[in-house]
């Protein structure tokens, strides 16, 4: 993608990012209704659909050309990632949203040809900004963020886990996750992806592992986490997929070596 364009892109987008946050800011106390999706848990508010909305009528009044992958269904049914895709999470975390009313962030991510080009994080109730550009770095609130250590010790890292290593789970042996849990310092559930996966390039996390996640949850994160040094992939090592569900682990490359090796495979189901 044009450096350029990229540049007017990513203005763009941030803009509609802020814009959209201070709306759900402004009506954090209005009433709203909740349905749920896939499951009992799995909620969804009207203002999930009006923040998805909001986005798909801006992108296609600006960018016509431009594909939109977004979780709430108003975007594009794709198959391939040619061309230049939109990948959003109207809100990400919005159990945190309904209950905490804080804790949950637009993650929108912008790739082209598959390759990751942008990638903006909003904590909506903080007003913190994450973002990057491919190459040029990761920010928050426009401070460039650190690489991430690569000397941490296994013993001494805090991990983002949500409760797979308690409850049975499809593709990793409980036990083996438990043994990995006592093994690191400490783990943390934030309830939403992205803010999970903004805290590990920030590094007030050291990595962040997950047993199912859709492109939308973790298209900007990959983004940001990639430009500090930041490895993603799924629990065998592979990329993960932005046209699918799929593991995803982001930690740093020594970091992922051991666990993958010493947990996730030799726990595998
Ligand atoms: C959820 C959050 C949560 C993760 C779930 C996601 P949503 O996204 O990212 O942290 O554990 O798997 O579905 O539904 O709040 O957009
Ligand atoms: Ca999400
Ligand atoms: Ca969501």
């Amino acid at each position: 993608m044009n450096v350029e364009f990229r540049d007017t892109l990513f203005n763009q987008a941030k803009s509609w990012v802020l814009e959209a946050g201070a709306n759900i800011r402004n009506k954090i106390n209005d009433p709203y209704d909740i349905a749920t999706k896939s499951n009992a848990n799995d909620l969804v508010t009207t203002m999930d659909k009006e923040t998805e909305s909001f986005f798909i009528t801006n992108i296609k009044a600006s960018y016509p050309e431009h594909y939109i992958l977004s979780e709430e269904g108003f975007g594009d049914h794709l198959t391939t990632l040619n061309g230049t895709v939109w990948i959003i999470d109207p809100i990400d975390g919005t159990m945190n949203f309904v209950h905490q009313k804080k804790n949950f962030a637009i993650s929108v991510g912008i790739y082209h040809d598959g390759v990751g080009e942008i990638g903006i994080i909003y904590d909506v109730m903080a007003d913190v900004l994450f973002y990057a550009k491919r190459n040029e770095g990761a920010y928050k609130n426009d401070v460039k963020l650190a690489p991430l250590n690569p000397n941490l010790k296994f013993e001494e890292v805090i991990f983002g886990l949500n409760h797979f290593w308690l409850c049975e789970n499809r593709l990793v042996d409980e036990q083996r996750m438990q043994d990995f849990v006592r093994t690191i310092r400490g783990s943390r559930t934030y309830g939403s992806a992205a803010l999970e996966l903004a805290y590990v390039a920030e590094g007030v996390m050291d990595g962040y592992l997950s047993m199912s996640l859709a492109p939308w949850d973790v298209a900007a994160g990959i983004v940001i986490a990639d430009e500090v040094g930041g490895i993603t992939s799924d629990i065998d090592g592979n990329p993960v997929s932005m046209l699918d569900k799929s593991s995803v682990l982001t930690c740093n490359s020594t970091i992922q070596k051991r666990i993958i090796n010493d947990y996730l495979q030799k726990g595998k189901k």
